[in-house]
């Protein structure tokens, strides 16, 4: 649960805590990962960058002062530390999210924070934890936080920043992607479409992980060469242009390269339908992003002749499907920060910038073939 906002009146108790807060925080061995932690003790409000109506990010999104509210008996304060711009959250700010909070709505649905103060019944975290949130639609472009410590799940904090950052959306959609439709063993092959997005780049280096084959489509661009040998150089197998899907050389590429059990769809329209022609008999093709604005395609034949499946993914239902027993998302993101300490899963690309610097930010997020992530640091 979001807190609600409304302006509040601290005791002296709360503000000495900070203040230990504060200095326990400096002495943090992970201090250097840490932006430095700048709550004033007399704070009772965080900067956010806020939406009061939905529409055009450039003109709708706006830095503001947002009241926090008082701690209560089960919330963390956190101090946030490092947030991406996803294309859902874009969404969300237009009004065409499949959720969307109510307005005003702070910005952002994933993120690292740093706990800097917990309520007296809070059991599960401490003063200088890490944390991530639970669930999407709780606004993580902003300096500081109240949440319960329900909607928090604490994270090591001896990976990365931008990888900490960016940890619980994409790379556990790719996780699930690879692990919950077809039972892959090493050896078996996936291809997908937006193989430079966060999505793809996860799916790619989780699948390499797995000793699995990754066949990589990506829109032509001038710096194909360039983008085919950084996916090559995290693991992908194959990396292809969107036009090769339908041209014989595919056929050479089988020679050497079983042909898919799995398709894994960002896209939409046409780039979907040639997925699903190179599926494996009884394969299945999961949706989980619609860039292209498109709707899917299913051939006659690849439901006859192939008996494809076509299904979809949402991490947040699984997430919210997995709320009352936590312990499939603890163990996930278990084994996800295991592969980023053996520098097997990396952070996509990423464009640091400050919550000042939103309007650049957000207009660099939503062009074309940037093949990089936009990441609030805090
Ligand atoms: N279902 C879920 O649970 C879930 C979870 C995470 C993400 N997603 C969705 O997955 C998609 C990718 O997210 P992300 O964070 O990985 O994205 P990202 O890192 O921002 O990358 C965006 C990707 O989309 C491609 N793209 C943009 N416009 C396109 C178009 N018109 N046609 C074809 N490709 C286009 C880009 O390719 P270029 O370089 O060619 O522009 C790039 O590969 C989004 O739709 C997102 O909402 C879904």
């Amino acid at each position: 649960m979001w807190l609600p906002f409304h302006t509040v009146c601290l005791g002296s108790l709360t503000v000495s805590r900070r203040s230990v807060a504060a200095a326990l925080l400096k002495c943090s061995k992970h201090r250097e990962n840490v932006s430095l932690f700048s709550h004033s003790a007399a704070a009772q409000t965080c900067k956010a960058l806020q939406f009061r109506n939905h529409g055009d990010p450039s003109k709708v999104v706006q830095l503001e002062d947002v009241d926090l509210p008082p701690i209560g008996e089960n919330d963390v304060l956190v101090k946030m530390l490092a947030a991406p711009i996803n294309p859902a959250d874009i969404n969300m700010i237009q009004g065409t999210y499949a959720i969307l909070p109510d307005l005003p709505a702070v910005g952002g649905n994933e993120g690292v924070a740093q706990v800097v103060e917990v309520g007296r019944n809070v059991t599960s975290l401490k003063t200088g934890d890490w944390v991530i949130h639970k669930d999407a639609g709780l606004g993580t472009w902003r300096t500081e936080a109240v949440l319960a410590e329900g909607d928090v799940i604490s994270l090591p904090n001896d990976i990365p920043l931008l990888s900490a950052a960016t940890l619980g959306v994409n790379p556990c959609t790719a996780f699930r992607m690879l692990s919950d439709f077809e039972e892959l063993k090493p050896g078996d092959s996936v291809i997908q479409n937006a193989a430079n997005s966060g999505v793809g780049q996860a799916v790619i280096q989780i699948a390499a992980a797995r000793g699995i084959n990754t066949i990589n489509v990506v829109r032509d661009r001038p710096e194909f060469t360039q983008l085919s040998d950084r996916l090559k150089a995290i693991g992908g197998t194959h990396v292809i242009k969107e036009e090769a899907l339908r041209r014989p050389e595919m056929r050479e590429l089988f020679k050497t390269c079983p042909k898919p059990k799995l398709a894994l769809n960002g896209v939409g329209g046409q780039s979907a339908t040639e997925l699903l022609r190179h599926l494996q008999f009884g394969g299945s093709m999961v949706t989980y992003g619609g860039m292209a604005k498109k709707p899917v395609t299913v051939p006659v034949s690849a439901l006859i002749f192939k008996d494809v499946k076509v299904r979809g993914f949402w991490v947040t239902q699984w997430k919210r499907d997995h709320s009352s027993d936590g312990r499939a998302f603890k163990a996930m993101l278990d084994e996800l920060c295991q592969l980023i300490r053996q520098g097997k899963l990396t952070a996509p690309a990423c464009t640091e910038v400050s919550l000042q610097d939103f309007n650049k930010a957000l207009d660099a997020a939503m062009q074309p073939f940037t093949s990089a992530k936009q990441v609030f640091i805090m």
